[in-house]
C-alpha cells in the first residue's frame, strides 16, 4: 500500500548550534526539506537567535509549573513544547554533548518537569508525540553521542514525550562542506520518513 503523507503533520525543529550556517543546519535544512517535500509544516527555531538564560534553580517553578524568569526568551520554546507533537532537535557535539545554548534551553525545562513529576501533569505522555534527534561531530569517538542522547532522552520525558526516539548521527564533520551529497540525502531521507511515521 502507498505511504501518504500525514495530513497537515506540524514538527518543531529546535536547532541548537551557535552557528546558524553551520553543519548541523545543513542537515537540519535537509531534514525540513524531507519533511516538507512529504507534505508536513515544520517550524525552524534556532536556539541562536534567542537569549535565554540558564536556570537559577529558585525552585518556583515546583508550585505551578511555571519560570519566575519571564522577562528572556525562554517563553518562546515553552510555547512550543505545548503546541508540539513532533519534534527533531539538531546540535552539533561541543565536549561530548549539547553547545550550552542548547544545555540552557534545556535545563529551564524543569518547569514542564515539574508539571509532570510534581504537580502530576501529562502524566500518561502527551499523545501521538514523537521526537528525533539529529547530531554532528568533529571526531569519531564512539561515545560520542551518548551525552546527548541521554540529555535529549530526558527532555523528551520532561515535556511528555516518548523516551525511546530515532536518532542519526555523522561523525568527523568539523565544518559544514565536509557533508557529502549522500550524507545530506539520508537526512532528507530521515525527515520524510518522520512526516510519514
Ligand atoms: C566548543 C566546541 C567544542 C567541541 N567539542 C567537540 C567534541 O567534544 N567532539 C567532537 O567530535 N566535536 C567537537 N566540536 C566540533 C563540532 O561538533 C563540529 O565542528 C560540528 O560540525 C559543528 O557543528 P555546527 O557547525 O552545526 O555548530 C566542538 C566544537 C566547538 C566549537
Amino acid at each position: 500500500m502507498p505511504v501518504t503523507p500525514r495530513e497537515g503533520a506540524a514538527i518543531l525543529a529546535l536547532h541548537l548550534s551557535p552557528r546558524l550556517e553551520g553543519s548541523s543546519r545543513r542537515l537540519l535544512d535537509s531534514f525540513v526539506k524531507g519533511a516538507t517535500g512529504a507534505g508536513a509544516k515544520v517550524e525552524t527555531i534556532h536556539v541562536a537567535d534567542l537569549n535565554v538564560q540558564g536556570c537559577q534553580e529558585c525552585g518556583g517553578c515546583e508550585d505551578d509549573g511555571e519560570c519566575v524568569n519571564e522577562l528572556d526568551d525562554m517563553k518562546v520554546i515553552y510555547a512550543a513544547w505545548e503546541k508540539a507533537t513532533r519534534i527533531v532537535i539538531a546540535s552539533p557535539i561541543f565536549f561530548y554533548d549539547m553547545p550550552s545554548q542548547g544545555k540552557a534551553v534545556l535545563d529551564r525545562s524543569q518547569a514542564f518537569w515539574n508539571r509532570r513529576y510534581v504537580l502530576g501533569q501529562n502524566k500518561e505522555g502527551k499523545p501521538g508525540a514523537k521526537g528525533f534527534l539529529l547530531a554532528v561531530g568533529a571526531t569519531k569517538g564512539k561515545d560520542l553521542f551518548v551525552p546527548i542522547s541521554l540529555a535529549v532522552k530526558y527532555l523528551f520525558d520532561a515535556i511528555a514525550f516518548p523516551k525511546s526516539f530515532p536518532t542519526l548521527f555523522f561523525r568527523q564533520i568539523e565544518t559544514p562542506d565536509k557533508l557529502t551529497e549522500d550524507q545530506l540525502a539520508q537526512s532528507e531521507a530521515a525527515g520524510r520518513e518522520f512526516a510519514l511515521s
